[in-house]
């Protein structure tokens, strides 16, 4: 059997290539790989997406080009498996508690993780979604990012390489927001619209929402990603793709 396994594919019978498995990322494995073959393989805890919530975004960092650039809000027990799943980019974490980010990078060190501060609770969300109209640095022609006190749904203070980078995928599994002071994924989403919708460079941004079975997520989602751009969804994940939009004088994000 190993020495069949080591002649060289051009040499295997034309029926045994037909069934041989398609490699799904190409290029040797990497550390980060191993690392997480070896840490699901001993752990007892797995990540809290579903297997078909999961195969969404593994499919879209599988077809990205690499280096693919890929953000994501919340660090948790499928950490790793996002570092690992996109072994050739950069994959940046953020989280919004200090203690958690702690816990998490003792036993993963060699993941990037960054805390965030978020502005907002969620039991203002019905208030920040009426109001944001009112406030001309929320729109989406004016607005901007890094350092806009004025719209609290904007995430004005986070580290410079979140800003820096145009993130081609963008996961949406945090901060939390089942209870009502917690910070609720109103300016997540918000951001992640401007941050898509600011690309410079060619394609869309994939921007994945979990837990859309909670009104919040969905009503957010619906204001600032927009259904149109909604190109997919599986149990409580929506999967949009959302074009760049330079326009200065848009007043909606879901003209
Ligand atoms: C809704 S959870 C998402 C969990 C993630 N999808 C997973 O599979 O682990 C998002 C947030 O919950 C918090 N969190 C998750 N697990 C935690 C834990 N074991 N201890 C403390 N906070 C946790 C973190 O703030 C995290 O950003």
């Amino acid at each position: 059997m190993s020495a069949f396994l080591t002649v060289g594919h051009r040499d295997w019978p034309s029926y045994l290539l037909s069934l041989r498995p398609k490699p799904t990322i190409s290029g040797p494995t990497t550390p980060i790989q191993l690392q997480a073959i070896l840490h699901y393989a001993t752990s007892k805890v797995t990540p809290q997406q579903s297997l078909q919530e999961i195969t969404k975004s593994f499919n879209v960092l599988r077809s990205c080009k690499s280096p693919c650039n890929f953000l994501v809000f919340g660090l948790g027990y499928d950490s790793l498996m996002w570092a690992s799943f996109n072994p050739n980019g950069p994959t940046l974490f953020l989280e919004e508690t200090p203690e958690w980010v702690t816990t998490v990078l003792k036993d993963a060190p060699w993941l990037n993780a960054k805390t965030v501060s978020y502005r907002t609770r969620l039991k203002e969300a019905d208030r920040l979604l009426a109001s944001y109209r009112h406030v001309p640095d929320c729109l989406p022609g004016k607005a901007f990012l890094k350092g806009n006190r004025e719209c609290r749904l904007a995430l004005e203070n986070l580290p410079d390489e979140v800003y820096e980078r145009e993130w081609d995928v963008i996961m949406i599994d945090a901060p939390r927001g089942y209870f009502p002071d917690a910070p609720g994924r109103m300016a997540a989403i918000y951001s992640a619209a401007m941050m898509a919708r600011a690309r410079k460079r060619v394609g869309n941004t994939h921007v994945f929402l979990h837990d859309v079975d909670r009104k919040v997520e969905r009503e957010f989602a619906k204001e600032f990603l927009c259904l149109k751009f909604k190109v997919g969804g599986v149990g409580r994940l929506w999967h949009f793709e959302i074009p760049p939009n330079n326009s200065t004088s848009s007043t909606k994000f879901c003209d």
